[in-house]
């Protein structure tokens, strides 16, 4: 009995790092109405059905709650996928033109030029409100954002939540969201085309969010929004400034360690903690306009 429980398991976590990490359907089939079904109408009533009475009893129980929304993305693209600069073109203009984050959001729905939108569950905007002082920006969505269609909430995002209430910083204060706006298959990492592609969004997203201070978590979101090639050990520890425009006003940048990293490597939380108490202080300074 045991040996069988570990098989399972170790099939289950084959599974989930082969990327097979979500049910195909969007509803569970209530599989004792189906026994209670097949055992109202044998031709012959036999010895196993009478045994079977019982389960099928079971299917009187109140029915489950409904399941989750639908997913909002279509299954394939209508048509072929515009190249890359074709599509970062429309990107860029398509994002220009909206005016605040409901657009912003709509336009990200309805933009056909990235292909993870066809394999994601849901669309993976943002949590939070406009005017938020600080912006945290992560690499992309992961099993369970993409289910929920919010950044992170799965155990990466527990922490980050533990790691801004230790700091006295709330999640319901600040803004939360993804260099990509959709998971890429089994978490692998994003290709330079997809950032590309989706970066003009992201870039109005800062724009419409007008954070004090953005947070860059991982050296994937460090790397994209600093313009540089170096590694996150290089650029944490210290200010960047990060402009969204020629001429615009730059906005301070703390790149930090990323939480799923910290959560596999916790002797690297005492440094994270450092950037987290120098990121609150930063802000008090920018509140108090001492800046
Ligand atoms: N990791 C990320 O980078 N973003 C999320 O939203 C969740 C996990």
């Amino acid at each position: 009995m045991m040996s069988e429980h570990l098989d399972l398991a170790d099939l289950l976590a084959w599974y989930v790092q082969s990327g097979a990490d979500e049910a195909i359907g969007t509803a569970a089939p209530n599989r004792y109405v189906a026994r209670k079904e097949v055992a109202a109408t044998p031709a012959f009533p036999t010895q196993e059905a009478a045994v079977r009475a019982p389960i099928a009893a079971k299917s009187e129980l109140p029915p489950r709650p409904a399941a989750k929304p639908v997913p909002t993305a279509p299954l394939a693209p209508a048509a072929p996928l515009p190249p890359p600069d074709a599509a970062t073109r429309d990107a860029k203009s398509v994002a220009a033109a909206c005016a605040d984050l409901v657009g912003l959001r709509a336009a990200l729905e309805a933009f056909e030029g990235c292909a993870l939108r066809y394999t994601a569950t849901n669309l993976v905007f943002g949590d939070g409100q406009a005017g938020a002082p600080l912006m945290f920006i992560g690499e992309a969505p992961g099993a369970d954002e993409d289910r929920e269609g919010v950044p992170f909430v799965g155990a990466a995002g527990q922490l980050l939540n533990k790691m801004l209430g230790a700091a006295g910083l709330d999640r319901s204060g600040v803004y939360i969201t993804n260099i990509l706006p959709w998971r890429p298959p089994g978490n692998r990492t994003p290709t330079p085309n997809e950032v590309t592609v989706c970066l003009p969004f992201l870039r109005r997203h800062i724009e419409l969010v007008k954070p004090k201070i953005l947070v860059l978590v991982g050296g994937t979101s460090a790397g994209t929004l600093l313009g540089t090639s170096d590694g996150i050990n290089r650029l944490r520890g210290r200010w960047h400034s990060y402009r969204s425009a020629e001429g615009a006003k730059p906005i301070p940048a703390r790149a930090v360690f990323h939480t799923a990293y910290l959560l596999r490597t916790p002797a690297r939380k005492r440094e994270a903690w450092q950037d987290m108490l120098e990121i609150r202080r930063r802000l008090g300074d920018e509140a108090s306009g001492q800046r």
